[in-house]
């Protein structure tokens, strides 16, 4: 097989197989597998070695399965491996991404020093800071009503339409900063979010809007995604019956790298806010695809969201690799999925603002590292990165935590909360409830409960002794389950850009041990290419191609019924 060649490559970036620590990694991954957790947790400088925190946000990693021995190994692989020329090479925009030609370098849309920003030998931050004024003009002119709708209405609601990266960052951030969305004097300005093609998300938030006081910002890198071009194309059928063509001037805004496309859907490059192909879709939540944060929370918010981004950056680029936190997170992310092979992590934020804070982790770590091959190409010999998923506690500790507890599977957790709460009721203790859960459960997960100590309960609770005998093994609970807090200082801007910033490094340090490429994903492409024959198929606009049996009488079947529920309808 044919290496791409090296786009002016000034790193390396070896596989984790080429070194004899892995090996070690793994046979110590083995002993530590069989070993007491609980023993762990109790050695000495435990708390010393496994607590760290940078930029208001602490990490205790006390209760993972993981000892000194291990972490020095992961450091002394990550040192042979390169991590820190590759921290560095992704910071200074070289063209990290080999299979797109591409640099990384999201960190330069929160750049907040006057260092430059370099891509192909041009300083970005120029262009950068203009963007971000002309997102701030816009969320300012929507904010204080000089930016009306066609009729001279306020703007009250803003609804962001795109998919994947284009929403999943925005949307977590919209809901988690709720709080601040009524920054007085401004009125309230609603977020608002579409995202999938089923026609149920745009149609059931149209309900409940008024075309003369909405503006839809249509947020895609590419522009072509078909999710985002049909929801955009119904939105402004939706708006021109009510309000007439006209009308997209004010109601229609365009955020994207592609200024053809956006000129070829119909608004005009003057509506169009750009960022740029060094972006990354899952990393773009920093550039223009904030703007409908800028506008909800406001412009002095969201820079300050970028400024807890750019902290962490700043710490992620010059702490030792052992203090470093998105360091020790990606090596303890690398060290549970692939040596000690994890199917996958279950992220649970304590808290109901951070509820979409899984399904944001999920793309970026999933749709970056979720590789089957290395960077040039070669099979990996060893698992790549694991399944994220996850819900909000209280409620998942009512759903699944049942198989966290007693089922027969390995899942390392990850809790997240905030130390301060963002809502409270007098009197009421919600928050220390939520903290207190949050605790228990790394606790019980940690501790479990024996047999003896189930069958003594069960002696004071007055069982008789077959009782005893048949019940205790179901209310066993074998303990020594590995989870990871974290706690932010409180759910605001800063802190909140800190925390996604490490976790987006946490996924580039996993994928550079992976030794893959974590910034394309070809993996999404097949079944978006099939899907445009197939919708042509059960229009009945096209004859069936070749599909395997199976696909093939799928798509008759819908075909035959799609056509019936048609004429059903015409004959209505
Ligand atoms: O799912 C593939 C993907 O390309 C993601 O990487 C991206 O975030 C999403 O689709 C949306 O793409 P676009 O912003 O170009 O519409």
């Amino acid at each position: 097989m044919c290496a791409l060649p090296p786009f002016g490559k000034l790193w390396i970036m070896p596989r984790p197989d080429a070194f004899p620590e892995f090996e070690n990694l793994r046979s110590h991954g083995k002993e530590l597998r069989q070993s007491s957790l609980v023993d762990l947790v109790n050695a000495p400088r435990r708390l010393k070695t496994m607590q760290l925190e940078a930029e208001g946000i602490f990490v205790d990693m006390s209760k993972a399965l993981l000892d000194e021995r291990a972490l020095e190994l992961l450091l002394a692989l990550a040192r042979k491996q390169g991590l820190a020329d590759g921290i560095r090479a992704m910071c200074e925009g070289q063209p990290i991404n080999n299979t797109e030609k591409r640099a990384v370098l999201h960190v330069a849309l929160r750049n907040k020093s006057d260092r430059p920003g370099f891509v192909e030998g041009r300083d970005v931050m120029p262009e950068v800071r203009a963007e971000l004024s002309k997102i701030e003009a816009l969320a300012r002119a929507v904010r204080s009503g000089s930016w009306r709708g066609h009729t001279g209405e306020r703007i009250t609601d803003v609804v962001n339409i795109g998919i994947g990266g284009s929403d999943l960052g925005p949307r977590l951030i919209c809901e988690a900063l709720e709080p601040y969305w009524n920054c007085l004097p401004s009125p309230l300005v609603r977020p608002h979010f579409v995202s999938n093609v089923d026609g149920a998300d745009l149609g059931r938030l149209l309900k409940g809007l008024r075309p003369e006081s909405t503006l839809f910002l249509i947020s895609s890198k590419t522009f072509t995604t078909p999710e985002t071009i049909a929801n955009a194309k119904s939105a402004r059928a939706w708006l021109c019956s009510k309000l007439g063509e006209e009308a997209v001037a004010r109601h229609f805004f365009a955020i994207s790298t592609n200024e053809r496309e956006v000129a070829r859907f119909g608004i005009d490059p003057s509506r169009m806010l750009r960022f740029w192909e060094w972006v990354g879709g899952r990393f773009s939540l920093w550039s223009a695809i904030g703007t409908i944060v800028a506008i909800a929370i406001g412009p002095e918010r969201f820079f300050e969201l970028l400024e807890g981004a750019f902290v962490m950056d700043e710490h992620f680029r010059t702490a030792p690799l052992e203090h470093n936190l998105p360091v020790r997170l990606g090596l303890l992310d690398f060290w549970y999925s692939t040596v000690l092979g994890a199917e996958s992590l279950a992220l649970i934020p304590y808290s109901q603002l951070l509820a979409s804070l899984p399904s944001w982790f999920q793309q970026c770590a999933m749709e970056s590292n979720g590789k089957g091959v290395d960077r040039d190409g070669f099979p990996l010999s060893y698992p790549s990165a694991s399944i994220i998923w996850g819900a909000p506690g209280t409620n998942s500790q009512h759903a699944f935590f049942q198989l966290l507890h007693q089922g027969t599977r390995f899942v390392p957790c990850e809790f997240v909360a905030a130390i301060e709460p963002s809502y409270d009721f007098e009197g009421a203790p919600h928050h220390v409830m939520l903290l207190a859960n949050m605790i228990a459960q790394s606790e019980a997960l940690l501790l479990g409960k024996d047999l003896e100590s189930v069958r003594q309960d069960l002696m004071k609770e007055g069982r008789s002794t077959e009782e005893i005998e048949a019940l205790a093994p179901h209310k066993v609970f074998p303990g020594k389950r590995p989870s990871t807090v974290i706690l932010m200082e409180r759910i605001d801007p800063r802190h909140l850009g800190a925390l996604l910033a490490l976790y987006e490094h946490r996924v580039f340090v996993q994928g550079w041990m992976l030794g893959i490429n974590s910034f394309d994903q070809w993996g999404v492409e097949l079944g978006k290419r099939l899907a445009q024959t197939i919708v042509e198929e059960l229009k009945g606009a096209a004859p069936p191609s070749a599909h395997d049996p199976s696909t093939q009488a799928l798509i008759a079947r819908l075909r035959n019924k799609l056509k019936d529920l048609l004429q059903a309808k015409s004959g209505e």
